[in-house]
């Protein structure tokens, strides 16, 4: 199993970043269960210098440029000097903002470029009676992985978010056997997409108000292969809690 830490914007200062590091350590260490951290870019850097934990760290975005005159912008291998060894692609906070799904596309070139494993986010914004929200996510997944080699497509990690999910609570997250359902979709649209049977080694998480409460549901018999959790990640108590739940 592998469970991504996104702190999104709600780790602002030095102190909370390590001690939610060092709750991850202690958690990586009691349960053998993968933990990337993907805090703010400045603390990505003071967390990640000398580490020799398991604990991997990841970009929650990375630049569509290779650098050069772009201020502001913190391109794949920065992040890579950095530290980090995944970088999230296309999180809808991320596309509300502008990405579209060529610019998610272009992002995953760039970090495959430096080494970092994507971690293509894809979700719909509703689930409709027809099953639209099907093709919707199947145009995600291809408009996404079509500009890339078939070797490059194998090296992604899936996150399965849909919007109606996030940072909302358990209660309103999704439930297991929908879940399953759509863990198998994508890997049927993978199957397609990927070269051979590359697809099934493909890992797909979930992510989308994962919470103590639900996990261990929603971890039982979906076929996901982890996690990607938002606000309950940012909580030093709570967050080893969530991950225990997976074992
Ligand atoms: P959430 O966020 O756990 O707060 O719902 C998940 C995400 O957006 O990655």
């Amino acid at each position: 199993m592998l469970v991504i830490a996104n702190w999104k914007a709600y780790v602002e200062d030095a102190r909370k970043a390590l001690l939610l590091f060092a709750a991850s350590k202690r958690a990586a260490r009691a349960t053998g269960i993968s933990i990337v951290l993907a805090p703010p870019a400045p603390l990505l850097g003071i967390l990640s210098r000398n580490n020799r934990s398991t604990v991997a760290f990841c970009a929650q975005d990375v630049s569509a440029t290779t650098g050069g005159p772009e201020t502001g912008e913190a391109t794949a291998a920065a992040y890579a000097a950095a530290g980090a060894t995944y970088a999230l692609a296309g999180h809808s906070e991320r596309r509300t903002r502008g990405d579209t799904d060529q610019i998610v596309s272009e992002k995953i070139t760039r970090a495959l470029a430096h080494g970092l494993t994507p971690v293509l986010c894809v979700g719909e914004r509703e689930r409709d009676g027809e099953g639209r929200y099907l093709a919707y996510l199947r145009e995600e997944l291809t408009e996404a992985l079509k500009p890339l080699a078939p070797k490059e497509r194998a090296n992604i990690v899936v996150a399965y978010e849909p919007l109606w999910a996030i940072g909302k609570d358990a209660s309103l997250s999704i439930e297991p056997n929908d879940l399953a359902e759509m863990t198998l979709y994508i890997r049927k649209v993978l199957a397609e997409l990927l070269p051979g049977k590359s697809s099934s080694r493909s890992r797909i998480l979930y992510g989308g108000s994962v919470e103590s409460g639900n996990i261990r549901a929603l971890a039982a018999s979906s076929g996901v292969d982890g996690f990607l959790i938002g606000h309950a990640s940012v909580d030093p108590l709570n967050f080893p809690q969530i991950v225990k739940r997976l074992i």
